[in-house]
């Protein structure tokens, strides 16, 4: 497993604590999705008697974010007629619980009515795991546009998307925002030498920026080249203020100190897609940010350009 970002509270398996395979296999698609899982967490009495316990239930997986406990029926058809009943018995007894009997086909399902998948085989092709989660970025975001509201209270900012990877961050974030604001996009070219280095902007703003408080808002910093160059630029049309705003922060990689002030996840030094983000304009569809497989970056690279 590789390091994660901020904040990806996860529980693995344990080698063979699992009763079954099937539960073994359901926990790695459930961490694969970052679902959060506790395995038999508890156990609930079902009949009693003078005190003592005759029938429990004891649900397979109960899963924290979404508050629900998932029993698994890969078994034959008398024990699942079993099951059935226990249900029952159980959702009489603990009628705000909430409890789903899961068939194996049905794992994919419930994940896509939680908004998790499903992706079929081939769209996923290439991902290695989830670094942050949908709930995790939910809830980040949610903090930044808070913190947002909060410094910028009597003012109106004009927040700045660098196209396009700040797509699904911008158009949630501006919703956590209790503020009058305006919003502009602005489209640069990647960092290259071969060009005589520097940024080139290749679509520009259309409002003006004198005496407006400006909030530069990135999906990831990684060199820093961009956006160093960008806020020299930008500072030259005089705003009242310029902050930065950025979803990830990949420090490791840092080549020119820029000053961030808010950011969403510190990530590890590798490559990531999903939530905006791209290679070679995949992935920015995925709703949580995941990282490549090893090599996959390597073998669809062209030559040594750069990803982006
Ligand atoms: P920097 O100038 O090196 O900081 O480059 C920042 C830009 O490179 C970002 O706005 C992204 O477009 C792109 N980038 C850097 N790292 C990643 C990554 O891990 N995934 C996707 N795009 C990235
Ligand atoms: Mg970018």
């Amino acid at each position: 497993m590789s390091p994660k970002g901020k904040g990806a509270p996860r529980q693995h398996p344990a080698s063979s604590r699992f009763a079954h395979n099937s539960e073994e296999e359901f926990s790695r698609i459930l961490d694969f999705y970052g679902v959060a899982w506790e395995y038999e967490p508890r156990s609930f009495t079902l009949r009693e008697e003078d005190g003592r316990v005759l029938e429990a239930f004891t649900p397979d997986f109960y899963l924290p974010d979404l508050d629900i406990y998932i029993e698994l029926t890969t078994l034959k058809q008398s024990l699942v007629t079993e099951k059935h009943r226990k249900l029952r018995r159980f959702q009489e007894r603990y009628p705000d619980i909430q409890v789903r009997l899961l068939h194996r086909s049905d794992y994919l399902s419930l994940l896509a009515k939680y908004g998790y998948g499903p992706f079929s085989e081939v769209e996923v092709a290439g991902i290695h795991e989830v670094l942050i989660t949908v709930s995790e970025l939910e809830r980040r975001v949610g903090e930044l546009g808070t913190a947002i509201s909060r410094d910028y209270q009597g003012r109106e900012p004009l927040l700045i998307g660098l196209l396009r990877g700040v797509t699904c961050f911008m158009a949630d974030l501006i919703r956590h925002i209790s503020l009058p604001l305006a919003i502009d996009y602005m489209a640069i070219s990647s960092y290259d030498g071969a060009e005589g280095g520097g940024v080139r902007i290749l679509k520009d703003l259309e409002e003006p920026l004198l005496d407006r408080h400006v909030i530069v808002v990135e999906d990831i910093v990684d060199t820093g080249m961009t956006l160093n160059t960008l806020l020299q630029e930008l500072q030259l049309r005089q705003p009242a203020s310029l902050t930065v705003c950025a979803l990830l922060d990949k420090r490791a990689r840092r080549l020119v100190e820029v000053p961030l002030d808010y950011v969403g996840f510190e990530v590890p030094d590798e490559f990531v897609v999903g939530y905006g983000l791209d290679f070679q304009q995949k992935f920015r569809n995925l709703p949580f940010i995941a990282t490549l497989k090893r090599g996959w970056l390597e073998a669809h690279s062209k030559t040594t350009e750069r990803p982006e």
